[in-house]
């Protein structure tokens, strides 16, 4: 509705456009009332945008898009979306788009009312924001919820808001000339412009609602004379003034209220065209064109808001399928109209074509959508969709943490299944669902046993292929092995099912140790995904959990930061697609905790474990990955708090995952100050891991070891030569046997920790800074700086102590018994004088503060030189800056 000349507004519009042409490159976004004007400035200010130079995109969001994935952009993204795309990918794949069509010019999208953004589409903003050439203006009402990616706007700095004020006495008046079409008379605007509160809209209903002989003409000056005291209230207003159309006009209205944007063809169709003209011509709704089509949307919001309400259910359901009918008549021309007859005919209760519905299901099931996508794969189902309406139904259920309804559903047809390719598929889901939803592990000989009645070899692989997983779950890895390896050796197999096979034996590669072969194969699976993805959309968690394992026993954090920031972890918000959500957090957590980074490693892992909760397979992970952070920082209730909870939900199908457990609970001992329980505990885990084959777990608790000062401990069975093996000499044993650069450091830390140097010590530590293993560097230096301490070197000691304040400087909170050993202890007195005395005061006022003799203040400080090896006062700041969990500052 823009009839009328835009009033006002200068400063908000101006600093619009400059968000937008700015060297800034923040967005802007207006917030206020119902009808205070911030579409139509948003309106203003993308037509006042210089042409040149710029790709601008319009998004209106709606209560009608907020239902539909992806509805939000319906005008924006091309009808056709490319299939088998992960959450990420679509994502990805819509950006692309965007910066593809931009061709070079800088990208504007202008959002209007984000507060009713679809997930998937409020996600993409937040992408798009990030992009260096890209700017995001949009509005906001008030008091609305706003999907997370667009609150996020904000906490990543990337938009500033403002929150648009009523319209200034005067700038209402010239709005109220523009709507009588005349001036106004002073009284009559100033009693007008009192009661609307300076907003636009009220102002307007209230010149349409009051009493037309209470409003007259004089030479060309308006006046009115009616009295109201209290202006009612907007949305009454507006509800009186619907209440007055014909019904023609009325049911125009309503249509577009449920159906909007509809492209006025099809609205033509659906009502009488001269009703169409009168609703457009009273400013209840507004014709818009773009390049595919002309569309119809509500002139304002709270019309549609109004009409919903009044409109009764028979009625609504009535329009609805009215809408689907004709959809469905003129033709669906692009994906999403599928999406929309399916949804209208689901709301309409005349959902009956299995066909349409399975096919919409697995529409929004691609888009990750999964609320939608169960409750139309349910309707296909009802309305007789069969088995295979019911496998995808399950998939969707598992994947919404419903294992039992999943179970329920599949059950229900099991009399269906004809053949062999459907008992096939039948298996694996339910497989699936009862061996990873509801743990039963005993699934995996149920479906062994059924599987050798299949007969045709695809069949079998598929079938293979699962039991090849559930059994490295269980830890029955020589059995996943040669079920893996059966897999790829058929030709037969399908795609979907080699590369799950391929997952297994990679998964399988890491623990073992073996990272290139593992890399080479999860590069394959991920390469083939848009083969795999549209038959067997969960492949994805198996990938994922290969390709974390390998990266995490690599070390290799900057490959962890790399995924999670191309899977857009922290989008999460976006689909449902949880475990994988999730488990992408427990490796941000890892990663932030070997950086030493511990507050982000325990909120991460916290989000983790919230995100993971109500599931069996992860839960125990993301437990277990908290406790180690609260470790890290001394916190050894927590860790002992998270570690029962990891014991509580991890689950007995995912006992491969024991090796990460185990490790937390050596860290959590230990925390706990039970140094010897830690050491015995991990201990035996080496032992375990070495006869279960897990070299590359195994190093990782050797060092662990290390890090106990048990370098020199004996463990693991006695050799040929009589002797047991040290910690030392296992570890340069297996850094031949382990990919990567990590092993060999390793060992080289456990040599110079049994006996060499300060300087091996601190070289270890630069190994340990260059790959970003900060807790490993600290602790490493601080155990140079205590052998140097001891040696009586202070020559030798200044830097190492100043490179240990630097290294401590960049990390959290961190206290873990490597560092607490070598850190000296000074009483609660000394710590006072020595900040004092590190701030540069003299003895003689540090001794007046503390009510002290000079002579004692003297005394204290000797001491405290000695205990940090120190030579005096010159070096007692950077020597407070090395102990760790203070930082030695003014205030300490
Ligand atoms: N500065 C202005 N000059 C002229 N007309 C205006 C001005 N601001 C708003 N209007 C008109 O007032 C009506 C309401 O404004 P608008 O639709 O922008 O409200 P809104 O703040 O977006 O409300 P909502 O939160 O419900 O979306 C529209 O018809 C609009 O054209
Ligand atoms: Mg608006």
């Amino acid at each position: 509705m823009s009839r009328w000349s835009f009033v006002g507004r200068t400063d908000e519009l101006n600093r619009l456009l400059s968000a937008v042409t700015g060297a800034e490159g923040r967005g802007l976004f207006f917030s206020g009332d119902a009808g205070i004007g911030k579409s139509r400035l948003l309106r203003e200010g993308v037509t006042a945008l210089p042409r040149d130079g710029y790709a601008v995109w319009s998004i209106a969001a709606s209560a009608t898009t907020a239902a539909l994935p992806f509805g939000g952009l319906i005008q924006v993204l091309p009808t056709e979306q490319p299939h088998g795309l992960s959450p990420a990918g679509i994502l990805r794949w819509a950006v692309d788009v965007l910066q593809q069509q931009a061709a070079g010019r800088r990208i504007v999208l202008a959002v209007d009312d984000a507060h009713l953004l679809d997930p998937p589409s409020a996600a993409l903003v937040h992408l798009v924001a990030r992009a260096d050439n890209a700017t995001v203006v949009g509005t906001l009402r008030d008091g609305e919820q706003l999907p997370l990616p667009i609150r996020a706007l904000w906490t990543d700095d990337l938009v500033d808001h403002v929150e648009l004020k009523p319209l200034a006495p005067a700038d209402t008046t010239r709005l109220l000339s523009e709507i009588l079409n005349g001036p106004v008379d002073a009284t009559s605007a100033d009693r007008l412009g009192r009661l609307s509160e300076g907003n636009p809209l009220l102002l307007r209903e209230l010149v349409f609602a009051v009493d037309r002989e209470e409003l007259t003409r004089t030479y060309g000056v308006w006046k009115w004379t009616g009295r109201l005291d209290l202006a009612p209230n907007l949305a009454d207003l507006i509800d009186i003034r619907i209440g007055q159309l014909t019904s023609g006009v009325r049911g125009v209205v309503e249509l577009v209220a449920l159906g909007e944007p509809l492209g006025l063809h099809l609205l033509n169709q659906a009502a009488d065209p001269v009703d169409v003209e009168t609703a457009e011509e009273r400013g209840l709704i507004a014709v818009e064109h773009d390049d595919r089509r002309t569309n119809v949307r509500l002139a304002h919001p709270l019309y549609g808001e109004v009409m919903r309400r009044r409109c009764p259910v028979s009625r609504t359901r009535r329009l609805q399928a009215r809408l689907a009918e004709l959809l469905e008549l003129v033709g669906k021309r692009r994906r999403d109209d599928l999406l929309r007859v399916a949804v209208w005919r689901l709301d309409s209760g005349t959902a009956q074509d299995p066909a349409l519905l399975l096919d919409a299901a697995g529409q929004a099931f691609a888009r990750y959508d999964v609320p939608l996508a169960t409750r139309l794969a349910r309707a296909a189902l009802d309305a007789g969709g069969g088995f295979d309406a019911a496998e995808l139904l399950a998939t969707i259920l598992m994947f919404a943490d419903r294992p039992d309804e999943a179970i329920e559903v599949l059950d229900a047809v099991s009399a269906d299944i004809e053949g062999d390719r459907r008992l096939s598929r039948w298996l694996t889901v339910r497989g699936m669902v009862s061996y990873w939803g509801l743990s039963q592990e005993s699934t995996v000989e149920e479906i062994a046993a059924r599987r050798s009645t299949l007969r045709d070899s695809a069949d079998q692989a598929r079938v293979l292929a699962f039991e090849g997983i559930m059994r490295l779950h269980r830890l029955d890895t020589g059995l996943a092995l040669r079920l893996g390896q059966t897999v790829l050796d058929r030709p037969a197999a399908s795609v979907a099912a080699r590369e799950l096979a391929r997952s297994t034996i990679a998964h399988l590669q890491a623990a073992q140790g073996q990272l290139h072969r593992s890399t080479t194969a999860i590069n394959q699976v991920q390469a083939e995904a848009g083969r795999w993805r549209a038959d067997m959309p969960y492949l994805q968690l198996a990938l994922e959990l290969a390709r974390g394992t390998r990266l995490a026993l690599a070390g290799d954090l900057a490959g962890i930061d790399a995924i999670v920031a191309d899977e857009f972890a922290d989008l999460a918000g976006a689909g449902d697609f949880r475990l994988g959500t999730g488990y992408l957090a427990i490796l941000q957590a890892y990663a932030a905790r070997l950086r030493g980074q511990s507050d982000a490693a325990l909120r991460t892992s916290l989000g983790a474990c919230a995100v993971l909760a109500t599931s069996r397979v992860y839960a125990g992970l993301a437990q277990a990955e908290r406790a180690q952070a609260a470790a890290l920082r001394g916190d050894a209730a927590q860790a002992a708090e998270a570690m029962a909870e990891a014991d509580r939900t991890h689950a007995p199908g995912m006992v491969v995952l024991y090796p990460w457990l185990e490790q937390a609970r050596g860290a959590v001992l230990a925390a706990g100050g039970d140094v010897s329980g830690a050491v015995k505990h991990l201990t035996g885990l080496a032992d375990r891991l070495r006869a279960d084959g897990f070299a590359g777990h195994e190093v990782h608790v050797l060092h662990d070891l290390v890090r106990l000062g048990q370098a020199t401990a004996e463990l693991g069975p006695t050799c040929s030569d009589g002797s047991r093996r040290t910690v030392a000499q296992r570890l340069a044993e297996l850094s031949e046997r382990v990919d990567g650069v990590l092993p060999p450091l390793l060992a080289r830390h456990a040599r110079a920790a049994a006996g060499g140097s300060a300087d091996d010590l601190l070289a270890v530590a630069d190994g340990f800074e260059a790959l970003e293993l900060a807790v490993y560097a600290v602790e490493a230096t601080a155990a140079a700086l205590d052998r140097l301490r001891q040696q009586r070197s202070p020559a030798a000691a200044g830097p190492a102590r100043e490179r240990l304040a630097a290294l401590l400087g960049r990390c959290d909170l961190i206290r873990t018994p490597a560092l607490q050993a070598g850190c000296p202890a000074l009483s609660e007195r000394e710590w006072q004088v020595a900040r004092l005395a590190a701030d540069g005061v003299t003895s003689r006022v540090i001794a007046e503060r503390l009510f002290l003799s000079a002579r004692t203040v003297e005394n204290h400080l000797q001491r405290i030189y000695g205990k940090l090896g120190v030579a005096g006062r010159a070096e007692l700041r950077a020597a407070l800056r090395a102990i760790p969990g203070h930082d030695g500052g003014e205030s300490g």
